[in-house]
């Protein structure tokens, strides 16, 4: 809307600086000399004792020498009232007794009915007020003292009663002279069905009027004090006042309390909003009975860059985080998101408030998670990445979520964050499953596989861990049985089996047997010794496999220069495989949220090549040598071609 010429000048002149800032401050009276229009108090914009808050009624203008606050009138109530220009200029209009000029005549036609039927609504938040004090309200001022409101909070959030009966409300109107149109346009009665008279909307329920951020009585919602009611909540249905999607209960009040420095807040009901603010958190807000909508975001960033939503601690409430949290996404940017106060298992804000006091609510509060955690945590939450198949499905729905961030720089700032967590979780993943597959490995030994100085294995070999892989299976048990039946081998070895990381628990159970004797020479008491330890199983499973039967450098009677080359060059080729595992699972890493179309078809190239030389693996179960070959040109040529490596162009 623009304004007249003139119109804003004709304010201004009608307007004195020094009565609007009076209601906000105490004059300091003796620096200030009211006759000039020269006025001192202490700053309403900062902390201060002193009076370093200019006024120049004259020219209409607040200066602070301490914080440099400045501006005019108008500057001032947008900045006190924490109010848009256009809304200060109503405020200023109406204590100057000027009227805002209409938009168009259609606009003006509405304003006036909605006028119209705000009035209505005002009278009816009287009504309802006035119930609550007779003898019909008693039930419902025990129900409110019940919930710990006191009087002094009832008349602050303006509660009120609607008896019971068909037309309390709908005859205290129409006595009045209100026309029956009204009454049923503003929501508050509906009609007959049967063609009797309109029946009233509320009924024997305890009345929260919603006003909009003017403070204009828009809406009710109408509490039910009997816990078998089958609505809880009632609320008003829209109206040409109400429209819920786009409006939020205590709006105005927490607009205030926000450009006063109060965190804004976003619960779930009215009595959180007032148990909040009655406890001194202000600036709080709720959405009026449906879930939070980007309307309601928009209102809310207007107030403050980064409101905190507060959720029940039940499945309901995270649900309705993680909806939120689509929603959101395409609409951040920066200095304009979300946090999350994530409250105890079944609690409320107001239940927490009662059962913990204002103190645990506060800490809960600063200890809000930003939108980012609440997105990792919901898509890795009770996921189990134990495959290549998982985490590429979690990649693809962490991708997902990313792209809907519009702003390309916040959305490099998610992907990094992203990574960064996505890194934690498989470093803090991979040792806690490798501990736990060894300690069940070990169930039959006596000593500690560290007992003997093994080195824990890296992070990244443990991930390897994790897979069932034929070939590597198969690898392993070659090398195993060639040292269990060349015993000297072991200390020549040594460096590359204690770092070696192997699949399954007999595997493992059987190298740090191995490494625990790793001075006996003589092969028959070395297996008595593993028998004895880890039980017939683990040497029985090693010896049944085709390849460790057929492996010429396992017989007893093989050259130990052929079982040295043998051993040898399966731990490099296992090493070198890994090696390609690895750098594969790296560059996966580094795709969450770095789209590089290259990279994902090197990579795509690779995995299909492993998964042939796997398919082959199979095979060679049944003893195909040529395949055998084939497979190792197969992850040479990997290797050789550096697959994972990300090439310039
Ligand atoms: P809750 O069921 O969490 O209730 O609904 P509450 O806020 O804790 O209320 P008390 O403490 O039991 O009095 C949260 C909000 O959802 C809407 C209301 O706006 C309510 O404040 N609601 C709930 C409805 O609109 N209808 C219902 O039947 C229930
Ligand atoms: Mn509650």
């Amino acid at each position: 809307m623009s304004l007249p010429p003139g119109f804003l000048d004709e304010l201004k002149s009608r307007t004195s600086i020094a009565q609007v800032v009076g209601r906000k401050v105490i004059w300091d009276q003796r620096k200030s000399q009211p006759g000039k229009g020269d006025l001192w108090a202490p700053c309403p914009f900062h902390q201060e004792k002193t009076a370093s808050f200019h006024v120049d009624d004259k020219k209409g203008y607040y200066y602070c020498f301490g914080c440099h606050a400045k501006g005019d009138a108008l500057n001032f109530i947008k900045e006190t009232e924490n109010v848009s220009f256009m809304e200060a200029v109503e405020i200023m209009a109406r204590e100057a007794g000027m009227t805002m000029p209409a938009r168009d005549p259609k606009a003006q036609e509405k304003q006036d009915r909605r006028a119209e039927l705000a009035a209505v609504m005002d009278q009816a938040a009287q009504f309802f007020k006035l119930q609550l004090k007779t003898g019909a309200g008693m039930a419902a001022r025990d129900y409110l003292a019940g919930r710990g409101l006191s009087e002094e909070a009832q008349a602050t959030w303006e509660i009120g009663f609607a008896p019971d009966g068909w037309q309390n409300l709908w005859d205290h109107l129409s006595a009045k002279g209100v026309k029956e149109d009204l009454i049923l346009d503003a929501g508050l009665a509906k009609a007959s069905t049967k063609g009797k008279k309109p029946y009233d909307t509320f009924r024997n329920r305890i009345i929260f009027p919603i006003r909009d951020a003017r403070g204009r009585c828009i809406a009710f919602g109408g509490r039910a004090m009997d816990p078998d009611d089958n609505a809880k909540y009632l609320n008003s249905p829209e109206t040409e006042l109400f429209d819920k999607g786009r409006s939020l209960y205590n709006h105005g009040p927490a607009r205030e309390a926000s450009g006063k420095g109060h965190t804004l807040i976003v619960a779930e009901g009215y009595m959180d909003v007032i148990a909040l603010a009655e406890a001194g958190f202000n600036a709080t807000v709720a959405p009026l009975g449906t879930a939070i909508t980007e309307n309601q975001l928009q209102l809310l960033w207007r107030i403050a860059p980064e409101p905190i939503i507060t959720l029940d601690g039940d499945t309901a409430g995270q649900r309705a985080a993680m909806r939120l949290i689509d929603l959101a996404l395409p609409l951040i940017g920066p200095g304009q998101s979300l946090r999350f106060c994530v409250l105890p298992e079944g609690q409320d804000p107001d239940d927490l408030l009662k059962a913990q006091g204002a103190g645990a609510m506060r800490k809960l509060l600063e200890n809000a998670k930003p939108l980012v955690h609440l997105l990792w945590q919901r898509e890795t939450e009770g996921k189990q990445l134990d495959s290549p198949e998982r985490k590429a499905a979690l990649d693809q729905s962490l991708r997902a979520a990313l792209s809907k961030i519009s702003d390309s720089g916040l959305r490099n700032h998610y992907a990094a964050e992203i990574k960064h967590l996505r890194s934690e979780l498989f470093a803090a993943q991979r040792p806690t499953r490798e501990a736990k597959g060894w300690q069940k490995g070990n169930s039959g030994g006596r000593l500690g596989y560290a007992s003997k100085g093994v080195a824990v294995p890296s992070t990244k070999n443990s991930l390897l861990a994790q897979s069932t892989d034929v070939e590597e299976r198969v690898r392993e048990a070659v090398i195993l049985a060639i040292l269990v039946s060349h015993p000297r081998l072991i200390g020549e070895f040594l460096a590359d089996l204690e770092t070696l990381e192997l699949h399954g628990a007999d595997h493992r159970g059987i190298l740090a047997a191995l490494l625990r004797h790793d001075e006996e020479q003589d092969r028959e008491i070395l297996s008595k010794i593993l028998e004895a330890e880890l039980g017939p199983e683990p040497l029985e499973k090693l010896y049944s496999l085709s390849h460790v039967q057929i492996a010429p450098a396992v017989r007893q009677g093989a050259a130990e220069e052929l079982t040295r080359m043998t051993l040898a060059e399966e731990l490099a080729k296992l090493e070198a495989r890994r090696g390609v595992q690895r750098e594969v699972e790296e560059a996966v890493e580094d795709l969450a949220g770095v789209a590089d179309e290259g990279l994902t078809w090197r990579v795509g190239q690779a995995a299909e090549a492993r998964d042939a030389a796997n398919r082959k693996g199979m095979k060679d179960d049944e003893g195909d040598s040529e395949d055998r070959s084939a497979m190792s040109s197969y992850l040479q040529s990997l290797i050789d071609g550096e697959a994972w490596v990300k090439k310039r162009k």
